[in-house]
């Protein structure tokens, strides 16, 4: 069975890196595989929240990917604390991973900082969530961006220490589609360091809701180097800001880096940051209208997390009670 899930946390307003790493591929596969998509607001408490914002920017993000592309009518869109069997199975495979696996996530290191002693034990676990999200409903390809990449083999790894514990093949293996020339999009400010939505200067990403101006002048100041861009991708190397920028205008449309080069190789940075601005805006302008008007209706927008949800748990809790049998709790209803 092919079956596509994925997930984005509501923790802030979604950036140019979520929407080509992820979020633009989601809309394309739901017309290839049956697709379930969902606002991970579990995973965003592991790291403080102000819970008067929580709901809203959960409603908002879900609004942000139907004007994106997601259709209800193709593809569950739910919100993660709706549907409680991924807390059930998360709980188990907090207890099938070890410490020493989740020890190694680059991700927990890097938001834990130098404080570990003061971040939530949430933070340390999320992964085990996130393979919970993915293996309750048998999913078999995952759709992100390149920094996921280690969470999904933890996900084979928990998949595959569940099935011999319980002497069973419960779980298959799943697959990540880590796809096209801007799965991981670098900061505008910084091509040494990933566009994400915790950078300090909003200068160093495009959010989805940014306006024309806005885009233009974040184009206009990301950081490059004085040489021309070059007319083959060789020339890129050791160039992370110039290959960041030929990267995000190859995902735009739909081509890869040499393309972008063969039309563009030779020119200064001024033309092609210009260029760069003017398809940006064409492709997120329309987004961020259709997100301010679903907003106006929000009871629009929780009718679809409502329905998405009752589906998604009418997959996910069978799933979750066979795991439960199969560890060995006691049946008895
Ligand atoms: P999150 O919310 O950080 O990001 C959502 C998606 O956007 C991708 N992404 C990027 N892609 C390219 N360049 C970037 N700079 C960039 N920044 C973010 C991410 O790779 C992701 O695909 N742990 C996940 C959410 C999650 C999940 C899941 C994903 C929870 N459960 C199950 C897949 C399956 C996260 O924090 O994504």
């Amino acid at each position: 069975m092919q079956r596509i899930f994925s997930g984005i946390q509501p923790t802030g307003v979604p950036h140019l890196g979520n929407y080509l790493g992820a979020v633009r591929n989601w809309v394309r596969l739901q017309h290839e595989m049956e697709s379930i998509y969902c606002v991970v607001d579990l995973h965003a408490i592991t790291q403080p929240q102000d819970p008067k914002e929580l709901a809203k920017q959960t409603r908002e993000l879900a609004a942000s990917l139907l004007a994106c592309g997601i259709d209800p009518a193709k593809s569950l869109l739910f919100h993660q604390s709706a549907v409680h069997a991924h807390v059930r199975l998360a709980w188990i495979f907090t207890c099938v991973a070890r410490m020493g696996w989740l020890n190694r996530m680059t991700q927990f290191k890097d938001k834990a900082g130098k404080d570990r002693e003061n971040v939530s034990t949430g933070l340390f676990i999320y992964p085990n969530l996130m393979a919970a999200d993915i293996l309750v409903y048998h999913a078999s390809h995952v759709p992100v961006g390149d920094d996921q990449r280690q969470h999904l083999e933890l996900t084979n790894d928990i998949a595959q220490k569940f099935n011999f514990d319980t002497g069973t093949e419960f779980f298959k293996p799943v697959e990540g589609l880590i796809q096209g020339p801007a799965a991981r999009v670098m900061s505008l400010r910084d091509g040494a360091k990933k566009m994400s939505k915790s950078d300090a200067s909003a200068q160093s990403r495009i959010d989805l809701t940014d306006s024309a101006d806005e885009i233009a002048l974040k184009i206009r100041r990301a950081k490059t180097d004085p040489e021309p861009l070059p007319s083959e991708t060789e020339g890129l190397e050791g160039r992370p800001e110039a290959r960041n920028l030929v990267g995000i205008y190859a995902a735009l449309q739909d081509v890869d880096h040499a393309a972008v080069l063969r039309e563009h190789g030779g020119k200064g940075f001024g033309d092609f940051k210009k260029s760069l601005a003017d398809l940006l805006v064409s492709q997120l302008d329309p987004i961020a209208s259709e997100t301010r008007r679903l907003l106006a209706d929000p009871g629009t927008v929780d009718s679809i997390l409502r329905e998405g949800a009752r589906k998604a748990a009418a997959i996910s809790t069978p799933v979750a009670e066979e795991a439960e049998r199969l560890v060995g709790f006691l049946q008895v209803g």
